[in-house]
């Protein structure tokens, strides 16, 4: 509970590096996601060029904090990986929250930059980064060294929860 209530997205990074270890961390939570039939659809690409976060951030206008970020990891769904069909979208959304939570509990902080299902980007990030034309780009999270704290975010609403049917008295 305290990793889920304690996450932000964090967008002010120091620019100090992240070791590999870590990145192996953040890569085996992913890979610990449920997901449909356990089919694990799911490729990653760890990208620390910040040739490459310059490249995106042009594509991706809302990514900007790849700037000081140690690094960015693309999470890709290979449907084809699918034996549930239509399910992918959940199964890598699961396995990015994971890398969210992980990166967090390390001490680490990160955004979740979508570009999947913009078409725009997810063609340009797929010829930028040679991804197969089958395969998608779900998005890309931004990691670095957080330059400061956020508070948790208080979102619990009761009136969007129903008890047996959808009442609202
Ligand atoms: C599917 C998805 C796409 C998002 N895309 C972006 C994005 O492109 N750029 C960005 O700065 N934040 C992005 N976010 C982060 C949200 O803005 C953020 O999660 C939301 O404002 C709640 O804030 P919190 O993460 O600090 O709790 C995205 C989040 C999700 C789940």
């Amino acid at each position: 509970m305290k990793a889920i209530l304690g996450r932000r997205s964090i967008r002010k990074f120091t620019g100090e590096n992240i070791p590999d270890g870590d990145v192996k961390k953040f890569l085996e939570a992913a890979m610990a996601a449920p997901s449909a039939c356990n089919q694990q659809p799911w490729h990653f690409i760890v990208l620390r060029d910040k040739k490459t976060h310059e490249e995106i951030m042009e594509i991706h206008t809302h990514s900007k904090m790849l700037s000081k970020a140690a690094l960015g990891i693309i999470v890709c769904a290979d449907p084809d990986l699918q034996t549930c069909p239509g399910f992918w979208v959940q199964d890598v959304s699961a396995a990015t929250e994971n890398i969210l939570l992980a990166v967090h509990s390390l001490g680490y902080g990160a955004t979740w930059c979508g570009i999947y299902p913009d078409d725009d980007r997810v063609w340009k990030i797929r010829e930028l980064l040679e991804i197969p034309k089958n395969v998608f780009p779900l998005c890309i999270i931004a990691i670095g060294v957080p330059d400061k704290e956020k508070p948790p975010s208080n979102r619990y609403k009761q009136d969007r929860i129903h008890f047996e049917k959808w009442r609202t008295d």
